[in-house]
């Protein structure tokens, strides 16, 4: 599977305008044969739009959702299934982003959520971390180990797990280059116990990342991409964070 070094979360942010914008220069900013390991994860409503534009500017840019619906066929008012996401070329979908876990009270579905896109063949991108009391009273290897437990039993072949510190988003408050290192080998050991596989499922980090701190994070051991929030939202310092990753 050709997994995403970097991921353009969006968020609930953006336009029409700015998607087409975005895109355009994008395309024009990030070197060719990169664009297939960056992932553009627009609001839902704009996945289609995004989706025209990447295929009419020939752009090699993967596409992914931020959010996925557990079921995949119901009478379900304003659920969006895998299939539905696959019809519109999305080939990644974020899951367990803490935002969700937090404001959308997500726990037990995500496991639903989890088949709902492995059996619709979409790639996960499986979010982890912990919050700051959780860091502070030496919980967070706990509150990790306890998150990636619903991956038990799953495929592991299109799964990917992204690692953010809540206490990292959006607060310009990156993690060191140590502590994501050990996190991450927390991670790493952890799924080999959960998942008896031999498959090396890749882990990006994420949480404050931008043009000052890319290089030191992605040089970091265990870093195999980057989940971008803030800093991707204007694509020439989206372009500029690939163009210094590209070297690493
Ligand atoms: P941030 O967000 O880069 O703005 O911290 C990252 C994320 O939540 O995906």
């Amino acid at each position: 599977m050709n997994f995403p070094k970097l991921i353009a979360n969006w968020k609930m942010n953006g336009s029409s305008k700015l998607v087409k914008e975005w895109l355009e220069e994008a395309q024009d900013k990030i070197p060719k044969d990169y664009q297939t390991k960056c992932l553009f994860c627009p609001p839902v409503c704009y996945i289609s739009d995004a989706s025209k534009l990447i295929s009419r500017t020939d752009s090699d840019l993967l596409l992914g959702a931020q959010d996925i619906d557990a079921h995949s066929s119901k009478s379900l008012t304003g659920g969006i299934s895998g299939s539905m996401l696959s019809d519109l070329g999305c080939t990644f979908v974020i899951i367990g982003h803490s935002e969700r876990r937090i404001n959308f009270k997500e726990k037990e579905i995500i496991i639903e959520k989890l088949k709902s896109a492995l059996s619709s063949n979409i790639n996960v991108i499986y979010c982890v971390g912990e919050d700051s009391s959780e860091k502070e009273s030496g919980n967070t290897t706990k509150k990790i180990i306890d998150q990636l437990s619903v991956l038990k039993g799953l495929n592991p072949k299109n799964l990917m797990i992204a690692y953010e510190p809540i206490w990292a988003i959006g607060t310009g408050n990156n993690a060191s280059s140590e502590y994501i290192r050990d996190v991450h080998s927390v991670i790493k050991n952890e799924l080999e116990n959960l998942l008896s596989s031999n498959t090396d499922i890749p882990i990006a980090y994420g949480g404050s990342i931008d043009t000052s701190n890319v290089e030191t994070i992605v040089k970091t051991q265990y870093v195999d991409g980057l989940l971008i929030g803030g800093a991707s939202l204007k694509a020439a310092e989206f372009s500029e964070i690939a163009k210094i990753s590209l070297n690493f």
